[in-house]
């Protein structure tokens, strides 16, 4: 089973969870506030490129994602570090010597703690969107003679849900009760103002670039008959909102896929938009028989270390009909598990490459595959779901191989 010649194999990564030591996230102070594991050194990337350098090449890869973190880049506000952004410089020129290509992210959950200072309402206010062009604007300055593929945000509506719907990033606000009131009407539209601004700016300055966004998309089913309604309504208000509102400004329609949910109708006045989308986060929360009550709904597929269904089946399925809804070429921008899983990262691979490449050939123009993650990393809050092709003191985990080969030969080898 082969792919397209051209494709891209890659691996995604972000600044706050390998980097390490970035104390002027806004982050930082919230890890302490929530209890979380430290984040610490995370895998130490910000001193150790050349050893993530190693691996990409060890992998194969062609390609490489990585986040800029904008309180390094901008400590203070207006203030820019120059040997911090001329670091990221180094990076990506290094990637381009080796024939690998590099993509940047923007945006990837952090932000600096002044920017939440100055703003508490944080993308609720305007002035917020100014302060990420003009970041980004200084970015793309530096790196664009050797950066052409850009992400300016990932997953905008997973980081507004946590940030803005249930106390998981900071601001740390409950607004997802009223969603049809601010959530909706302004924070959203105000992030894909944002989008739009930062993607006309980089077409200004280097009108050759790429640009697009990293949008989280589940296979969404309803959990019970009656449901259909809810579902379509979570699938719309998580996923496609937020592309419609970027139509027109994205060269290509970056996707990361992991799992499915089941949404139901809500049967508890509080749940967002009167659905409950059945994430393994919210079943934990709750007791197995509250869940059920709620509508919670499982199958029983094998659990990834997230507790996440493995469910590669829904993946071709949904790139494609995501490719026909935005006709748009598409990156798979992040895809993989946390080990300890139910399956090994070789049969993960296998099953979501396979479903990938039916797509392909039913038609769908898909230029790349970045999976997450390139190492170890901090999973927001803890270290104990491990999402590496590599360990954070680089050894190769189990299926590192096995990517290795499918990146060198551009096809999945038979079982
Ligand atoms: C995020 C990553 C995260 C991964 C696994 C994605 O939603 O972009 O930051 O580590 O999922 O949870």
């Amino acid at each position: 089973m082969s792919f397209p010649k051209s494709f891209l194999w890659g691996a995604s990564t972000s600044a706050y969870q390998i980097e390490g030591g970035n104390d002027r996230s806004a982050l930082w102070d919230w890890e302490k506030k929530k209890g979380w594991e430290r984040s610490g050194q995370a895998a130490g990337s910000w001193e150790k490129f050349d050893e993530d350098l190693k691996i990409i090449k060890a992998l194969n890869l062609n390609a490489y994602r990585f986040s800029v973190e904008w309180s390094r880049v901008e400590p203070e506000p207006g203030r820019i570090d120059q040997n911090a952004l001329e670091r990221y410089v180094s990076w990506a020129r290094k990637l381009g010597q080796e024939g690998i290509r590099p993509f940047v992210c923007l945006h990837h959950f952090s932000e600096p703690a002044w920017l939440l200072k100055e703003n508490p309402r944080g993308w609720l206010d305007e002035n917020v969107s100014g302060r990420f062009l003009h970041f980004a604007t200084r970015v793309v300055r530096a790196l664009s003679p050797v950066v052409s593929d850009w992400v300016t945000f990932n997953e905008p509506m997973v980081f507004l849900v946590g940030a803005y719907g249930y106390h998981q990033f900071p601001p740390g606000r409950w607004m997802l009760t009223d969603a049809r009131k601010e959530f909706i009407p302004i924070l959203v539209p105000n992030m894909a103002t944002a989008h739009k601004r930062v993607y006309r700016m980089i077409h200004d300055l280097q009108p050759h670039a790429r640009v697009g966004l990293a949008q989280n998309v589940a296979a969404v089913e309803p959990a019970h008959k009656g449901d259909e309604e809810a579902a379509r309504l979570w699938d719309w208000f998580m996923h496609r909102n937020f592309l419609d509102l970027v139509k027109g400004s994205q060269d290509f329609l970056g996707l990361n896929y992991y799992t499915r949910i089941f949404v139901s109708k809500s049967k508890v006045p509080w749940m967002p938009l009167g659905t409950l989308p059945g994430y393994a986060e919210l079943e934990k929360g709750m007791t197995r028989p509250v869940f059920r009550l709620l509508g919670g709904r499982r199958d029983g597929k094998p659990r990834t270390g997230m507790d996440w269904e493995v469910v590669p089946e829904a993946f071709g399925p949904l790139v494609l009909d995501y490719h026909k809804a935005y006709k748009k070429p598409v990156l798979i921008l992040e895809n993989g598990m946390a080990e300890p899983s139910q399956v090994t990262r070789e049969e993960y691979l296998r099953g979501h490459l396979s479903s990938l490449n039916k797509a392909i050939e039913a038609g769908a123009e898909v230029r790349g595959y970045f999976h997450w993650s390139l190492l170890d990393n901090y999973e927001w809050g803890s270290f104990r779901p491990r999402f590496g092709l590599y360990t954070r003191d680089r050894r190769p985990a189990d299926g590192a191989d096995f990517y290795a080969k499918v990146a060198a030969n551009g096809e999945l080898p038979h079982g």
